[in-house]
């Protein structure tokens, strides 16, 4: 096991200084990450990349339902994690999160999600954080059971992907738990 001491993760406001290298990072792990991850096929130049971090910014500025960070490990870019779909009345939202192939495996996703999990229980003032991925989806779950997530169930047929109805897990962490946790 890679020690995380050795591992510095920082997470990053997205910027389209990086759009070059986003799409890269998509490109070469392309194969694994359309599996869990609708947009992939979508995402086919480096154009695309950059109105997906254009359109983050324009959001970020104007108030979005979606905060969203780059993924550095030791200075390179290595994936990325977002809240998405908040709710500021219900003061809510889910975690999302890819990391490109070479980076798996070394617990930076681990480290990336607590971050963000301080972030949206800090300056987002968020109560309730969900994670929803695939029963399939054992490396996602594992990020989610690792982190301490609580399973409130399966979804029916959450997931629709590559014309296929897909179960899907359930996960919650509340800001009470998450800070007794840390
Ligand atoms: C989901 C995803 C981000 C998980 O990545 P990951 O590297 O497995 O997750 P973590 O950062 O928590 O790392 C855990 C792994 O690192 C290992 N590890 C090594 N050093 C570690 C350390 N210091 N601390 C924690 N884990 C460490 C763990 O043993 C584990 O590997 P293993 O399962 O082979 O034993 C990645 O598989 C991915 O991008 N998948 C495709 C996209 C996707 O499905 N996204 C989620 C949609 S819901």
């Amino acid at each position: 096991m890679t020690a995380i001491a050795q591992t510095r993760v920082a997470l990053l406001p997205p910027d389209v200084a990086y759009a070059e290298r986003l799409f890269a990072l998509i490109d070469e792990s392309r194969g694994t990450l359309r599996v869990w991850l609708p947009w992939v096929d979508a995402t086919r130049s480096v154009e695309d990349s950059r109105q997906f971090l254009a359109g983050i910014a324009d959001g970020a500025r104007n108030g979005a339902v979606c905060a969203s960070w780059l993924v550095e490990r030791n200075g390179e870019l290595a994936g990325c994690i977002d809240i998405h779909g908040i709710s500021k009345l219900h003061r809510s939202g889910f975690l999302g999160y890819w990391l490109a192939d070479r980076f798996v495996g070394e617990g930076v996703m681990g480290e990336a999600a607590a971050q963000a999990l301080d972030a949206g229980f800090g300056a987002l003032e968020l109560n309730r954080i969900a994670i929803l991925a695939g029963v399939d989806n054992t490396r996602s779950r594992a990020v989610a059971e690792r982190l301490g997530f609580v399973r409130e169930g399966a979804q029916r047929e959450g997931l629709y992907l590559h014309g296929r109805y897909h179960d899907a897990c359930q996960y919650s962490m509340l800001a009470g738990d998450w800070r007794a946790r840390r």
